[in-house]
C-alpha cells in the first residue's frame, strides 16, 4: 500500500477506494440503460490506458471488461480516465434483472471490487401504451375529430424510442417527460377525422427502439356512421299471380331500423340492416311505390321500387 497506516494522514492523503452507484435502476426490456456511476482511488488521477474497468453481473459473470475487445450488449460509455465506470447496456432482457457490481484494476497500485455498491436492475415488461383521453375513445363519429395518446416509458434519454400510429391519418405531437428514477416518458398525440371506412379497423400506436426493437398496442375503432348505400334487389319481370321477393341491405353504425313502406303502411321492418319484402301472388292492385327506409341516430336514407305487375291475360 502507498498510504501511509497512520489514520489522520491515510485520511488526508488519500482519497479512499469508493464507487458512486444508484442502488437500483429501472430498465424497459428492449430499451437501453445507461447505469450511472464514478469511483475514486487513492492518489493521483491514472489515464485510461492504466485502468481496466470490470462489471460483474450476479456477483461473478463478467459482463464487461475494458480489456475485452467486444463486449456484446455493454459499453463503457464513461471516461475511466476521468473516473467515470458509466455502463450503458443495450437490448435490455429479462435476464438482466441482477445486481451489477463494478471492479477496477489499475496498473502500478491495486484492484479493488466495490461490492458494497450495488445496483439493482428492474427489468419493466412489455410498455403499457394506452390511450390518455378517458374513456379511450372506442366509440367514435364520423366527421368528429377526436384526439388519442400513446404513452410508454423507457430509460433511455439519449435515444428514446419513437413512436408511430397505423390506421388513421392526422397529425401528432410527440412531448418527452422525465419521471423518477432515471426513467422517462414519450407520448405521442394524434388527431384525426374518421370516416366510416374506418369502421372496424384497427388503430394501432408501435414503439420503435433504436435497436430496431419494437411493441405496441391497438385499439379498436366503432366509428358511428349515417346509413349509406342503400340497395335493393331488382326482382324478375313482376308477373301476376307469382311471388315477389325484394331484398333491401343498408351498411351503417349502429345497425338501422329498415322498414318497408307502401302509401303511409309498414309492412316489414328489421333492426339488422337487410329486409326482405316478400310479396304472395301479386296483383295489379299491389302496383305502386315501395319505400325502404333506412334510419339510424345519425342519419335517414330511403329508395324506391316501383311496382308494375304485367298481366297474365290481356
Ligand atoms: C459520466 O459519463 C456519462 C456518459 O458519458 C455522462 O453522462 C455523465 O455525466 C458522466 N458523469 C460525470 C459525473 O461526469
Ligand atoms: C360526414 O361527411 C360526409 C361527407 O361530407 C357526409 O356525406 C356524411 O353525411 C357526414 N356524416 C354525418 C353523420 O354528418
Ligand atoms: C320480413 O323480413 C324478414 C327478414 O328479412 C323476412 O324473413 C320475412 O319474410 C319478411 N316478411 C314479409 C311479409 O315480407
Ligand atoms: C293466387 O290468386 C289466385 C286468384 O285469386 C288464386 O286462384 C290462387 O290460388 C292464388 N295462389 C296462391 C298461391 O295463393
Ligand atoms: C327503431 O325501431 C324501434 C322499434 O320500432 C324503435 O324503438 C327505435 O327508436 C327505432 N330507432 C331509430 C333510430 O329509429
Ligand atoms: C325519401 O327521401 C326523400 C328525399 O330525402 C324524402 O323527401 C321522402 O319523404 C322520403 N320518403 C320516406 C317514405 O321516408
Amino acid at each position: 500500500m502507498l498510504c501511509p497506516s497512520v489514520l489522520f494522514l491515510r485520511v488526508l492523503l488519500c482519497q479512499p477506494w469508493s464507487a458512486s452507484i444508484p442502488r437500483s435502476l429501472r430498465a424497459v426490456k428492449g430499451s437501453c440503460v445507461v447505469i450511472p456511476c464514478t469511483f475514486n482511488y487513492p492518489g493521483p488521477k491514472r489515464p485510461s490506458s492504466h485502468i481496466r474497468a470490470i462489471w460483474h453481473r450476479d456477483g461473478k459473470e463478467t459482463f464487461y471488461d475494458s480489456d475485452h475487445s467486444s463486449n456484446g450488449r455493454a459499453d463503457l460509455v464513461g471516461d475511466r480516465g476521468e473516473k467515470n465506470c458509466s455502463l450503458q447496456i443495450n437490448g435490455i432482457r429479462t435476464e438482466d434483472a441482477k445486481e451489477f457490481t463494478f471492479r477496477v484494476e489499475i496498473m502500478n497500485l491495486d484492484s479493488y471490487s466495490f461490492t458494497n455498491s450495488k445496483v439493482a436492475i428492474k427489468v419493466e415488461a412489455v410498455p403499457e401504451i394506452s390511450c390518455l383521453e378517458a374513456p379511450c375513445p372506442k366509440e367514435i363519429t364520423e366527421n368528429v375529430t377526436v384526439t388519442v395518446t400513446c404513452t410508454t416509458s423507457h430509460t433511455c434519454p439519449a435515444a428514446p424510442p419513437g413512436l408511430t400510429w397505423n390506421g388513421a391519418q392526422g397529425p401528432s405531437t410527440v412531448q418527452h417527460r422525465p419521471l423518477q428514477d432515471g426513467l422517462w416518458e414519450v407520448s405521442s398525440t394524434l388527431t384525426f377525422t374518421p370516416s366510416y371506412t374506418d369502421h372496424g379497423k384497427s388503430l394501432t400506436c408501435q414503439v420503435i427502439y433504436p435497436e430496431g426493437k419494437y411493441t405496441e398496442n391497438s385499439i379498436e375503432l366503432h366509428v358511428r356512421y349515417a346509413p349509406r348505400n342503400l340497395k335493393l334487389s331488382t326482382p324478375l319481370k313482376p308477373q301476376e299471380g307469382k311471388l315477389i321477393s325484394l331484398e333491401c341491405t343498408v351498411e351503417s353504425w349502429p345497425l338501422s331500423n329498415l322498414t318497408w313502406i307502401k302509401g303511409g303502411e309498414v309492412l316489414n321492418q328489421s333492426t339488422i340492416n337487410s329486409l326482405a319484402l316478400k310479396l304472395m301472388n301479386v296483383t295489379r292492385g299491389d302496383n305502386g311505390e315501395y319505400f325502404c327506409v333506412a334510419e339510424n341516430q345519425l342519419g335517414r336514407v330511403n329508395k324506391t321500387f316501383l311496382l308494375q305487375v304485367e298481366c297474365k291475360y290481356t
